[in-house]
């Protein structure tokens, strides 16, 4: 069973949507193994991002993303990885298919809902970084 991490982003808790994504999640049989509500600091979402620190929308990812509560999770399942960016959709929700969580909820390519890791080596890496075995329970 593998792991992923997943960000509820602010425009999720600015619409009080967090539990219609959490059942979409659930409901395609991904496991929350665990989950927290925070608030993330500027030195937070500039690490958490720093791979895309050289793009033009660098300053305006780490804005949003601090705007407002977010929920970190880890979630578990068979190709959790691979599985959870099939349930987001397309990064832009304009392109996303039918029944994910970007069609349905996102409202443009910056606030677009959720975040979820793009390879099991980066998903380690971003679990690591808000979370301790201590709060992941499966
Ligand atoms: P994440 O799961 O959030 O990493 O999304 P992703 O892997 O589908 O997209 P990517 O890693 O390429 O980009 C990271 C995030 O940057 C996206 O989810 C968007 O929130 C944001 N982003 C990407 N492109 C744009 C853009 O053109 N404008 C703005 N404002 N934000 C963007
Ligand atoms: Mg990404």
């Amino acid at each position: 069973n593998e792991r992923t991490f997943s960000i509820l982003k602010p425009d999720a808790t600015r619409r009080n949507i967090t539990g219609a994504v959490n059942a979409v999640i659930e409901a395609a049989g991904l496991r929350i193994v665990g989950q927290r509500r925070i608030r993330m600091t500027r030195e937070q979402a500039e690490k958490f991002y720093e791979v895309h620190k050289e793009r033009p929308f660098f300053g305006e990812l780490v804005e949003f993303m601090t705007s407002g509560p977010v929920v970190v999770q880890v979630l578990e399942g068979e190709n959790a990885v691979a599985k959870y960016r099939e349930v987001m959709g397309a990064t832009n929700p304009a392109q996303a298919a039918d029944g994910t969580i970007r069609k349905q909820f996102a409202e443009s390519v910056g606030e677009n809902t959720v975040h979820g890791s793009d390879s099991a080596d980066n998903a380690k890496l971003e679990i690591a970084q808000f979370f301790t075995d201590a709060d992941i329970a499966a």
